[in-house]
């Protein structure tokens, strides 16, 4: 048996330990928001919070997400989450939206642990999170507009 606990829920899940954290995340709980794209770690899209750090869910079995909390794109709240959202509204991020969850679980754990990034900062915590519609122009600025938010 797997215990996780996913947005302050817990599910006791009778899985394969192997299993990757992002099978259990859409397959199994249903929640849909983390995306799959390429599932070695390249692109982003599965991107969810381990204890607040940015994580691949694709990589990581579910055993290493046991006793931690998981947080997904449907569980942001915080008031990084908040203002990072808005930015991302305000500014019109996104396209398609395929990579976006992945984008904003990378952003909050960016601005969480450093308020005010550089264009280094942003380009070295966003360059895993892959878009093919080309918006990490609007990217960055969201992040920016957000970090102005919250000062
Ligand atoms: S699906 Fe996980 S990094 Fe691409
Ligand atoms: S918005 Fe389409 S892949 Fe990023």
């Amino acid at each position: 048996m797997i215990e996780l606990t996913i947005n302050g829920q817990s599910h006791s899940l009778e899985i394969d330990p192997d299993m990757p954290l992002l099978w259990a995340i859409r397959d199994v709980i249903g929640l849909t928001g983390a995306k799959y794209g390429c599932g070695i770690s390249q692109c982003g899209a599965c991107t969810v919070h381990l204890d607040g750090k940015a994580i691949r869910s694709c990589v990581t079995p579910v055993s290493l997400a046991q006793g931690k909390q998981i947080t997904t794109i449907e569980g942001l709240d915080s008031k990084v989450a908040i203002a990072v959202q808005d930015a991302w509204q305000k500014l019109d991020v996104v396209q398609c939206g395929y990579c976006q969850s992945g984008q904003i679980m990378s952003a909050v754990d960016l601005l969480s642990s450093n308020p005010q990034p550089g264009d280094d900062d942003i380009d070295n915590a966003m360059n895993g999170n892959i878009c093919r519609c080309n918006t990490y122009v609007r990217v960055r600025a969201a992040i920016k507009e957000a970090a102005k938010s919250l000062t």
